[in-house]
């Protein structure tokens, strides 16, 4: 059986933007593959997070990823920093990978121009390392990602194979080289406020993504003062209507129709009446979800379910850290 590894930052409340383009596909994923869905708190400390927060985010998406019906009987749930062997594979990854490498990645280059090169953490640069540790560790041979992501795919392809080069015996490579599984549709979340950049959790505008747990009203809003264009005629054009063709995708997305079906639906209609629609498909989807959250955020069986996920993922990540070091000669 193939083996899936994903994993989220909980570095705020998943947006629609994280559902469509990875925890959606993990619902079936987990029928068919061997899954690791990891909390990787490791990677939110690259930019500061206050303690508290970052403790009660955590667990508040390891409880969203039951809520949406991962399924802990079929898949492997757990929190990264549980696992040790994530921080020590990520130095001996750095240690094979060069400066060169990690300042070509785009999200290094975002971040890093925003705040200054001397004002951003080490981490932030080696991020991507940490990333081909989370993967690697679990033999992953497949990696369900939203485009964003694609260019640490390709980075963790690169370092596997050097790696194996280097220090595999013939025959015997020490780690499994992994494929990038984009989702087809929704692959890329727009931001409702500038369309033409990715929804985020972090983003410091509010109104720019909708959250899972964001209230029905919220929701409403939200959808309403979505930035689209004065031209009122709903058609899938991303390069010229960013805003309404991004509304379609996540509408299609969170439902059964699909861009097509809804341009024929919404035809000749305002986007008033579209976009209140699609506040209400959005609603639709994520209220159970809430529910379901609220029971388990308070619960047991949330704490259990998570050392149990620790203590399979720390068997599996430790086997082939030991191969790692083995090969190096550590
Ligand atoms: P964020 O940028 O919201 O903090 P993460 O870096 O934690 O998101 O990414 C978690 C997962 O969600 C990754 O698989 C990523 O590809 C996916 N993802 C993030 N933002 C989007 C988006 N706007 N559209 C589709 N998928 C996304
Ligand atoms: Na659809």
């Amino acid at each position: 059986m193939e083996t899936i590894f994903s994993g989220i930052q909980p570095s705020g409340t998943p947006t629609i933007g994280n559902y469509i383009g990875a925890i959606k596909q993990f619902i079936n994923l987990q029928n068919d593959y061997k899954c690791y869905f990891c909390v990787v708190d490791e990677h939110a400390i690259t930019v500061p997070q206050a303690p508290l927060e970052l403790r009660q985010q955590t667990l508040s998406l390891a409880a969203l990823y039951l809520a949406v019906g991962l399924n802990p009987k079929k898949a492997t749930i757990f929190i990264q920093s549980e696992v040790s062997a994530h921080a020590e594979a990520a130095w001996i990854i750095q240690c094979n990978t060069t400066i060169g490498e990690l300042e070509r990645m785009t999200q290094f280059k975002d971040k890093s121009q925003k705040n200054g090169r001397t004002g951003v953490s080490a981490g932030l640069l080696t991020y991507p390392p940490l990333m081909v540790g989370d993967i690697v560790l679990y033999n992953a041979n497949l990696v369900p990602v939203g485009d964003d992501q694609k260019q640490h795919l390709e980075l963790t392809r690169d370092f596997v194979e050097r790696f194996n080069k280097r220090y595999s015996q013939p025959n015997q490579e020490i780690l499994t080289m992994p494929e990038v599984k984009i989702a087809e549709h929704g692959s890329r979340v727009m931001s409702l406020q500038e369309p033409t950049k990715k929804m985020s959790k972090s983003d410091p505008n509010k109104k720019a993504f909708i959250s899972m747990l964001d209230e029905p009203d919220i929701i409403r809003k939200k959808i309403k003062s979505a930035v689209t264009d004065s031209t009122g005629i709903i058609e899938y054009d991303p390069e010229n209507k960013p805003g309404i063709s991004n509304l379609l995708s996540i509408f299609s997305a969170v439902t059964d129709f699909t861009i097509d079906d809804l341009v024929l639906k919404y035809n000749g209609q305002g986007y008033g009446v579209f976009k209140a629609d699609l506040a209400e498909a959005i609603v639709d989807l994520l209220l159970p979800i809430q529910t379901r959250y609220n029971e388990l955020l308070h619960s047991d069986e949330l704490d259990v379910i998570l050392d149990e996920g620790a203590q399979v993922a720390r068997l599996v990540a430790n086997k082939t850290l030991q191969r790692m070091k083995n090969g190096i000669g550590l």
